[in-house]
C-alpha cells in the first residue's frame, strides 16, 4: 500500500531517525534496487530546483521509472482544479507521488481518497518535511547529534516552510532553536532573539531567504538594507563560534541574505545540504514504498 510522508509531527523520533540512518546509508555507498521498475510521478506546483530534482536523482538511483508533470503544458490551463488533477494520477495506478503545492495543508483535500501513497514537497508556509530531514542530517554529520544544539533561523520566518518544519522537529530532538529577522517577520512563539546574540552564541546560523512571493504587503527593506541589517557578512561571521556552521535551505540571494564570498567559504554547508537532498529523498522514498 505504501505510506505516505507529509508532516515530520505525525513520525515518531525514533521513524525519523531511522530515515536519517537509511540516508546516511546511501550517503555511505549503499545501493538499492528493491524498487526498481515502480512508477513515481512528481507533480510540482510551484517552481523548484533542489527538491524537485534531488527527488529526481533520488528516483533515478533506485531504478524507479519517473513522471515529471508541467502545470503549463497541463490542463490547468483548461481550468481543470489541483484535486481532479491529482486525482487523474492516482487513477493511473501509480507507486508514488511527490507533490508540492502552494497552499498549505493541500493534502487535507483529498488524502483519504487517494490510493497512491504521496510524498509532501512543500506545503505553502506549513511544511517542508524533505528539507527538515536534509538540515538534520547534515548536522548530524558536523556534530554528531542533535540534542543540546543550538541552531538559529535567521530571516523571513513567517512565511518559511523550512522554518517551521524545523522548529517543531528539531525541538523535539532536543536543540534549541531560535529565531531572529526583520521583526513583521519573526513570530512571537519561535524563540525570537536579536541578530548578535544569534551569531555569537549558535552552532548552527541557518539563514534564509525573504520569500517576496508569499508576502501580502511589499516588504519596506531594500537589498541592501537588509544585508546590512541581517545579513551574514565576512566582517559579522567572525562572531560566530570557532565550530559553528552556517546553512541555508536555497536558494540563495547572493549579496542579500548572505554575503556571495561566504556561500562556498569553509563555515558554511549549503551545497553539502543539496548534496545530501539526493541520500535523505532516497530515504524518504524507501520508507513510503516499503514494508511496516
Ligand atoms: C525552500 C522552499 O521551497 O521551501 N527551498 C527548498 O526547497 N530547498 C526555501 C525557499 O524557497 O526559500
Amino acid at each position: 500500500m505504501g505510506k505516505n510522508l507529509l508532516r515530520l509531527k505525525d513520525l515518531p523520533l525514533a521513524g525519523i531517525e531511522g530515515i536519517l540512518d537509511q540516508a546516511q546509508r546511501f550517503c555511505d555507498g549503499e545501493k538499492c534496487q528493491e524498487f526498481a521498475g515502480k512508477i513515481v510521478c512528481n507533480l510540482f506546483f510551484e517552481p523548484s530546483t533542489r527538491t524537485l530534482y534531488s527527488f529526481q536523482v533520488a528516483q533515478q538511483n533506485l531504478g524507479l521509472k519517473v513522471i515529471s508533470f508541467n502545470p503549463e503544458s497541463s490542463s490547468l490551463q483548461k481550468a481543470e482544479s489541483f484535486y481532479d488533477t491529482v486525482k487523474t494520477f492516482d487513477s493511473f495506478g501509480i507507486d508514488l507521488l511527490v507533490i508540492r503545492h502552494r497552499r498549505n495543508e493541500y493534502y487535507n483535500e483529498f488524502i483519504s481518497k487517494l490510493g497512491t501513497p504521496v510524498l509532501n514537497g512543500g506545503d505553502g508556509t506549513g511544511q517542508h518535511p524533505t528539507q527538515s530531514l536534509v538540515d538534520m542530517l547534515t548536522i548530524r554529520q558536523e556534530f554528531g547529534h542533535l540534542d543540546g544544539l543550538s541552531i538559529a533561523i535567521i530571516g523571513d520566518v513567517a512565511h518559511s516552510r523550512v522554518a517551521h518544519t524545523n522548529f517543531e522537529v528539531m525541538e523535539r530532538f532536543g536543540m534549541r532553536v531560535y529565531t531572529s529577522g526583520p521583526p513583521e517577520y519573526v513570530e512571537k512563539g519561535m524563540n525570537p532573539i536579536p541578530f548578535k546574540q544569534a551569531l555569537t552564541e549558535c552552532d548552527v546560523i541557518m539563514a534564509l531567504r525573504i520569500q517576496r512571493e508569499r508576502h501580502e504587503t511589499n516588504f519596506s527593506m531594500s537589498a541592501e538594507e537588509y544585508h546590512r541589517t541581517y545579513g551574514l557578512t565576512a566582517q559579522n561571521v567572525t562572531l560566530m563560534k570557532k565550530n559553528a556552521i552556517i546553512m541555508h535551505p536555497a536558494p540563495v540571494n547572493r549579496n542579500v541574505e548572505i554575503a556571495d564570498e561566504l556561500v562556498e567559504s569553509p563555515r558554511s554547508r549549503i551545497f553539502k545540504q543539496m548534496q545530501n537532498g539526493v541520500f535523505v529523498r532516497m530515504a524518504v522514498i524507501k520508507y513510503a514504498l516499503g514494508e511496516d
